[in-house]
């Protein structure tokens, strides 16, 4: 059976109190529509349509894809009309409605669902509520089969006591689903047209309405302030790291632990607390992150060590090396095996062999530095000329000693030794010792200063 999936996204989200369109706010740095829409594509449909509305044009140029139709719905009357506005781009033998602001559903929950939808039978997902208020309830006769759906506002206390709820998520029959759109009305408490009332439509068709339920309640919560948004945001950390977890990473604390991205692991991961995971971060066997490291864009391969402290982005860390505390690696730091990186050391562009050391206060930026070569203390590469950037080619087995200014573009040649101090301004041959500082003078007898008396 094709399948057509409809995501409704055109509400305002007047809670929010945002200028942000509702559904662009983020769920661990993506968007909640992004979520649904990523959730969506796991089912292989023919296509997406994405109805839209308050802050169209934004939501349509942040969440492009050539999968995605977008339809606008220039007024909110009600889920019925947008769907509707849908309705004249669908194909598909069924159509799966999504909410843009639920975001938390999950795949299994949806094949579920649409394991029961056919051409003769309507699917729809329903959740059991200590509260329900606020819900649609679904209205089941004396055998059990749904015969409708009625709204909060407009249910009698009777039906108000029913505890299982709509979550608006369903699965229909393509074929039946326009016939059904046009014929519903906007005669009822909120005066909007209810895609709720095709479910009365169509057991009055004669077809039956199968129901499934989520995993979780959470699954189907929508957020309509940012206190909700903020519980989804949990709910949605937690459930990743019990799935970390289950890898064989060890959380020192799952509730302070966040993942704005992607994220693989390998077994025997260790990451303490505040540890903040962002982008594309590839995390191998044994590697142990310290508390209140910020990592993005990386990979952290066997047995490499961040300490306390260390934010990272767009590096490279190699098997056994170790990085921090208060280090920072920005883009274009690949570090090869057994890297030393202490405190207080930043890294732009710079690729570092096998066992090199760089134990602290040090900048390297647009750098290449060979095996097993140590870099003092206080070193800076001067980099930039205020117009261009250089680079510092240092050889293997190389000795810089402790504050060094090199300035680029120099070469250090292998084995070569720098003294203490030195402002290097030219290449370095190999295996030569080059000192470039002021020589130091002794004055004997030198008399401090006095302080002047007031009388
Ligand atoms: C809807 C269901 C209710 C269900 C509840 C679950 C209807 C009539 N009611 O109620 O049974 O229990 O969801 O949360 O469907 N939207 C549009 N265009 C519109 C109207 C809504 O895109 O014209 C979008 C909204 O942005 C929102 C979603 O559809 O994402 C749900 O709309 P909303 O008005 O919040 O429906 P509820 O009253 O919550
Ligand atoms: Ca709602």
């Amino acid at each position: 059976m094709s399948l057509e999936i409809v995501i409704l996204a055109a509400g305002q989200g007047t809670r929010m109190r945002s200028s942000l369109p509702k559904v662009l706010h983020p769920v661990a740095g993506k968007p909640m529509l992004a979520h649904v829409i990523d959730t969506a594509r796991g089912l292989n449909p023919e296509r997406i349509h994405v109805v839209i509305g308050h802050g169209a044009d934004l939501v349509r140029e942040r969440l492009q894809g050539d999968d995605l139709n977008f339809v606008v719905q220039e007024q909110q009357l009600g889920t019925g009309h947008a769907v509707a506005q849908a309705a004249p781009f669908l194909s598909a033998d069924s159509v799966l409605i999504l909410y843009g602001d639920v975001p938390l559903i999950e795949q299994p929950t949806l094949e579920r669902l649409l394991q029961q939808a056919s051409g003769e039978q309507l699917a729809l997902l329903t959740v059991e509520l200590d509260d329900p208020t606020g819900y649609g309830r679904i209205i089941r006769d004396a055998a059990g089969e749904v015969q409708a759906i009625v709204e909060q506002k407009d249910a009698s206390a009777e039906q108000r006591a029913i505890r299982e709820g709509n979550t608006g998520i369903l699965a229909v029959p393509r074929g039946r689903l326009a016939g059904w759109l046009s014929r519903l009305s906007n005669a009822n408490a909120q005066g909007e047209y209810y895609l709720t009332d095709v479910i009365a439509m169509a057991v009055g068709d004669g077809l039956r309405v199968a129901t499934a339920q989520p995993q979780a309640a959470m699954e189907v919560q929508g957020a309509n302030d940012r206190l909700q948004l903020a519980e989804l945001e949990r709910y949605y950390q937690l459930r990743l790291a019990r799935r970390l977890m289950a890898q064989g990473v060890t959380l020192l604390d799952p509730a302070r632990f966040d993942v704005r991205g992607e994220v693989s692991v390998g077994r025997d991961v260790q990451i303490d607390i505040n540890v903040i995971l962002e982008g594309h971060v590839e995390i191998e066997d044994g590697v142990q992150i310290g508390p209140n490291c910020v990592i993005k864009n990386s990979i952290l391969r066997s047995g490499a060590i961040i300490k306390a402290n260390s934010h990272l982005e767009g590096a490279d860390v190699g098997p056994g090396s170790d990085v921090g505390p208060f280090a920072r690696l920005r883009p274009g730091s690949v570090l090869e095996r057994q890297v030393h990186v202490g405190n207080f050391v930043e890294l732009k562009n710079a690729h570092l062999q096998d066992g090199v050391k760089v134990g602290h206060l040090t900048y390297l930026g647009d750098s290449d530095v060979g095996s097993r070569t140590n870099i003092g203390a206080g070193t800076i590469t001067c980099n930039y000329d205020g117009a261009n950037k250089w680079r510092t080619v240092i050889g293997e087995d190389v000795f810089i000693g402790s504050n060094n200014s090199l300035v680029a573009p120099v070469d250090i040649g292998a084995g070569a030794t720098t003294g203490a101090g030195s402002t290097i301004t030219a290449d370095v041959p190999t295996q030569t010792l080059a000192i470039g500082r002021g020589k130091q003078r002794v004055i004997d007898g030198w008399k401090r200063p006095e302080k002047i008396r007031k009388s």
